[in-house]
């Protein structure tokens, strides 16, 4: 990042010159920008970001470009939580007009590809952009979110452009069980794995380059273009980026420290147990009322590397368990090097901790305490299987498996789609 230099500072008699932290990674975004927005030059531009799109001084993307008067803007897309980021998860602020930009703020979350399309005609533009930070777990809703704009864009013959982010648990390595069609929803719609490894801009490029772009658009071609970042390694966590961290999300990954245990611990949202949502820890903190501390000694006694848990009891101010007491896990993840990010499989450690607790916690043929979630109109549709895109998981531990089986159990599909994902990687 060069924008911000050497700043001066003059204190009454002496001026000394104070070198401002300048990251080490430049975002898609600051890539764009720092090309004077010339990629978009002569185009209409609607953009789907949230408040992760911002530029290292903390600006963001919308408001830097059409503050610049360089960026022809026909609109925005707001995904989930919205474009400024005020709605809670599952929500989203509807279509409105932004009062600082004047523009048209279309609501994208879960809307559906004829929306989409209508979105797109409706805003005149003949580009889509996408800015928004990933966490790397398949099962986040902003993945999804670019993949059916993409599809609209392709189905209403405008081009796409990604700016990339950092994957912020590194992309060194991808883990769990790869989606099967038949669980395609909108946490997952195509066979990627649950700890992907990959950058949004890799994930657009897998998207067109297999096909699934123009099978899902009625045989249309998407134009894609990707802003890479400059500077971004596939083994720097996000600490190495010298990036400001945003939370993605009201009750997502408040800061990076609980990045890595995600992909793992986010399926707790597939059983009747707290995943930390209405706690200041989310996805870190797991519990329920009928929770105790032989669940974090059952955790310890595996040894899962570069992890350590402690007995905590927490009060939800939303969510399951609002209000009342819940007890249960902390986790701590503590990644020291690039081995061990390599190593550090995100989804085992989430398989570890729904099965300890199962095993302790779950009363056979009762309908209290640990409970898998399922689709209270169809009660054979579990809400895991829909998380992992894949029975695996559930099945694994309902059998009894240890967690070494149950990861053994998508071995193959993981070395295939790892395989299959090397021909995408920008970096
Ligand atoms: C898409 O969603 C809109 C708004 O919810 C709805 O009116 C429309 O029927 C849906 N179209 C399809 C093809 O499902
Ligand atoms: C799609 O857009 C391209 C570029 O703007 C244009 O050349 C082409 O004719 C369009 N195709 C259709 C089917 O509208
Ligand atoms: C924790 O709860 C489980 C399940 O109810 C029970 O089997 C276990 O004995 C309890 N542990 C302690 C220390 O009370
Ligand atoms: C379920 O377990 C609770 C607590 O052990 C017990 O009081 C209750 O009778 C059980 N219900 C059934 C239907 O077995
Ligand atoms: C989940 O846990 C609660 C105990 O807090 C229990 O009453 C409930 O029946 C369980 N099952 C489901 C499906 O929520
Ligand atoms: C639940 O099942 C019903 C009936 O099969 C289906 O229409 C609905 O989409 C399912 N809900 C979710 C959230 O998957």
């Amino acid at each position: 990042m060069k924008i911000s230099g050497i700043k001066r500072l003059c204190l009454i008699a002496a001026c000394v010159h104070a070198a401002v932290a300048e990251p080490v990674v430049r975002t898609g975004l600051d890539v764009l920008r720092g090309a004077d927005y010339k990629q978009l030059q002569g185009r209409k531009v609607i953009i789907l970001t949230n408040p992760t799109g911002i530029t290292p001084e903390f600006d963001l993307g919308v408001d830097v470009m059409a503050s610049s008067g360089k960026v022809n803007l026909a609109g925005v897309m707001g995904p989930e939580h919205g474009f400024r980021g005020t709605a809670p998860a599952g929500g989203s602020e509807g279509t409105f007009t932004d009062e600082k930009t004047g523009l048209t703020v279309y609501d994208a979350y879960n809307a559906n590809t004829s929306t989409l399309v209508g979105y797109i005609r409706d805003s005149g533009a003949d580009t889509v952009l996408y800015d928004i930070q990933d966490v790397g777990a398949r099962f986040y809703t902003y993945t999804w979110a670019m993949y059916d704009t993409m599809v609209a864009a392709a189905l209403s013959n405008v081009s796409y452009v990604v700016l990339d982010r950092p994957n912020p648990i590194t992309g060194l390595n991808a883990f769990g069980p790869v989606l099967e069609e038949k669980y395609a929803s909108y946490v997952g719609r195509r066979p990627i794995a649950q700890a992907h490894g990959m950058t949004s801009a890799e994930l657009a490029r897998m998207f067109v380059g297999e096909g699934w772009i123009k099978d899902a658009a009625q045989g249309a071609n998407l134009r894609l273009d990707v802003v890479p970042m400059e500077g971004w390694k596939r083994e720097m966590a996000w600490e190495d980026t010298g990036l400001p961290w945003v939370m993605p999300s009201p009750s997502t990954y408040a800061n990076p420290s609980n990045g890595p245990a995600i992909p793992g611990t986010g399926m707790f949202e597939g059983t009747n147990l707290s995943e930390g949502r209405g706690t200041t820890r989310p996805f870190e903190l797991l519990g329920a009322t009928f929770g105790n501390e032989t669940w974090a000694m059952h955790m310890r006694s595996l040894e899962v590397p570069n992890t350590n848990y402690r007995f905590a009891c927490f009060s939800p101010t939303t969510s399951k368990f609002e209000s009342e007491t819940a007890c249960g896990v902390q986790t701590y993840v503590s990644i020291p090097d690039q081995a061990g990010y390599e190593a550090f499989d995100p989804v085992y450690l989430g398989v570890a901790l729904l099965s300890t607790a199962k095993q302790l916690y779950h009363i056979p043929k009762n309908g209290t305490a640990f409970e898998w979630l399922a689709n209270t109109s169809n009660r054979r549709q579990f809400n895991i299987d829909i998380l992992a895109g894949s029975p695996l998981i559930r099945e694994g531990i309902d059998a009894g498996l240890t967690p070494d089986a149950i990861r053994a159990s998508w071995k193959d599909d993981l070395a295939e789609f790892k395989a299959r994902r090397a021909k995408w990687l920008l970096y």
